[in-house]
């Protein structure tokens, strides 16, 4: 059913929405004149819009599919930390054909944040960072894509960029429009879209976002739960958190065979059995602590989290993939589409395992993997995770173990049953 005026309405706006390109210039220095970074994106409602194109733009309010707008949008944040199997439970959000997934964009944030040139990389100014963390996601929320711009080096021209980092791990964004498909697309999805996508047009990203339903972000840059509070009680925000965590010892584990460099010290401590005397235990300790205090802030049940907070364990995921995946979305509130299954099915298998090695891959026996550090890794180095997590290991069910026997009988489970109701 079109009735002719509102197809006609439709021509306009869609002839509007695809000057949007040109008009950008006039949106900049709209936006210079705020004094803060656009947070709302609801430019129509909330601004005192002067530009007669804007003025048309807005009357209508609906520059934007209806979904957009929809008070049943969901704003979903993975929340994690590094090497806790974020990528993989990213995958059970980017498989939905309904959310738009970005995978770290707080990445280019971070990286403006830092200063790289120092032989140890320093964070500036934390606090502002966690400022501009939040602008971000609000905007990207709002699916305002040119926000990035101000981040990602080297600075995108005519609106474009070849630097958005992990583009491939974003489906929305190694499909048509954003990128034309072809039909030998016989790697997986990231490696082809890395290889055939090269730049990624602003603009096509924006309206692809606006196109779906629903928007998933994972980070593992935010340290704590409580930094997402301001970004949580905001109404237009629908936030679903999904806090990922994972036993401290299996993220060590990890992170040693993913950034060989950065761990150094604990390869060889690992390989000799002797503590080399400049090992630096600051960051699993920082890593523990943070988990703590999130899990201790969801625990306690704060109001700005009512309806808006679930935790899952990575271990439980990787055991039961469909039950957890189901679980995750009902907390959401969405329906979980059966591509989301067939990809569960097909990548929690370990005998189709046909990418090698490739790092961060998600393509692998899930529950092996979970577990895979206690053969992996010195009772040595277990014995003093255990000693400066022991509170993070109680609070979520990991048992610590005495020996080394302990450690390496896989018939034993340390991952002790617990069930963490989400906070509804
Ligand atoms: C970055 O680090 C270098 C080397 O330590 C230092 O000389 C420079 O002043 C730092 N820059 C800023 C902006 O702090
Ligand atoms: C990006 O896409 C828009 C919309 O299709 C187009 O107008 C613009 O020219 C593209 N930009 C670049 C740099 O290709
Ligand atoms: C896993 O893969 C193997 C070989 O491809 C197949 O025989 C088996 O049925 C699969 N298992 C599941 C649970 O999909
Ligand atoms: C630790 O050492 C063991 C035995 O040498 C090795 O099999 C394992 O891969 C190492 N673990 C890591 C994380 O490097
Ligand atoms: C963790 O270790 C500290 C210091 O040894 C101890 O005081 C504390 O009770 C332990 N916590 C748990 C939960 O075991
Ligand atoms: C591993 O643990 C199981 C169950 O506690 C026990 O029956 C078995 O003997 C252990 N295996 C080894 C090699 O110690």
């Amino acid at each position: 059913m079109c009735l002719s005026m509102e197809c006609s309405w439709k021509t306009v706006l869609l002839l509007v929405c695809t000057s949007l390109g040109i008009q950008y210039t006039a949106i900049r220095s709209l936006r210079d004149t705020f004094s803060a970074p656009c947070s709302g994106g609801d430019l129509c409602q909330r601004r005192e819009v002067k530009e007669y194109q804007w003025k048309v733009f807005c009357d209508d309010g609906h520059q934007t599919p209806e979904s957009f707008h929809s008070p049943s949008r969901k704003h979903i944040i993975l929340f994690a930390t590094t090497r806790s199997g974020s990528s993989f439970t990213g995958q059970l959000f980017n498989q939905h054909p309904d959310i738009f997934y970005l995978f770290e964009p707080l990445y280019h944030v971070q990286q403006a944040f830092t200063n790289s040139s120092a032989r140890l990389r320093k964070i500036l100014d934390r606090r502002a960072l966690l400022g501009a963390y939040r602008d971000l996601l609000h905007n990207l929320y709002n699916c305002d894509f040119y926000f990035l711009e101000t981040y990602i080096k080297p600075e995108p021209k005519d609106h474009a960029t070849a630097s958005f980092f992990r583009r491939g791990s974003s489906s929305a964004l190694c499909s048509p429009p954003v990128c034309e498909e072809s039909h030998d697309k016989l790697e997986p999805e990231e490696i082809w879209c890395f290889k055939n996508c090269r730049t990624l047009n602003l603009t096509l990203a924006t309206t692809a976002c606006q196109g779906r339903s629903h928007m998933a972000i994972k980070t593992v840059r935010i340290p704590e739960i409580k930094d997402l509070k301001i970004l949580s009680e905001d109404p237009r925000l629908n936030l679903k958190i999904v806090h990922l965590v994972r036993d401290p010892r299996g993220i060590l584990a990890s992170r040693m065979t993913a950034f060989m460099d950065q761990f150094r010290a604990w390869k060889i401590w690992n390989a000799t059995g002797r503590r080399p005397h400049y090992i630096d235990l600051s960051q699993i300790t920082r890593t523990c602590t943070d988990l703590s205090d999130s899990v201790e802030t969801g625990f306690s049940k704060p109001a700005w989290l009512k309806g808006k907070y679930m935790l899952i364990r990575y271990e439980d995921l990787a055991k039961e993939p469909v039950q957890k995946a189901k679980e995750i979305y009902k907390f959401i509130g969405l329906g979980m589409d059966p591509k989301v299954h067939t990809w569960i099915l097909q990548n929690t298998n370990g005998s189709n395992n046909a990418e090698g090695n490739y790092k961060f891959t998600t393509t692998r026996n899930s529950k092996a993997t979970a577990e895979s550090w206690r053969l992996n890794l010195a009772f040595d180095i277990v014995q003093t995770v255990q000693r400066l997590c022991n509170t993070t290991l109680s609070q979520l069910g990991y048992k610590s173990v005495g020996s080394i026997d302990d450690l390496r009988n896989m018939s034993n489970s340390l991952v002790e049953p617990r069930t963490f109701i989400p906070f509804l």
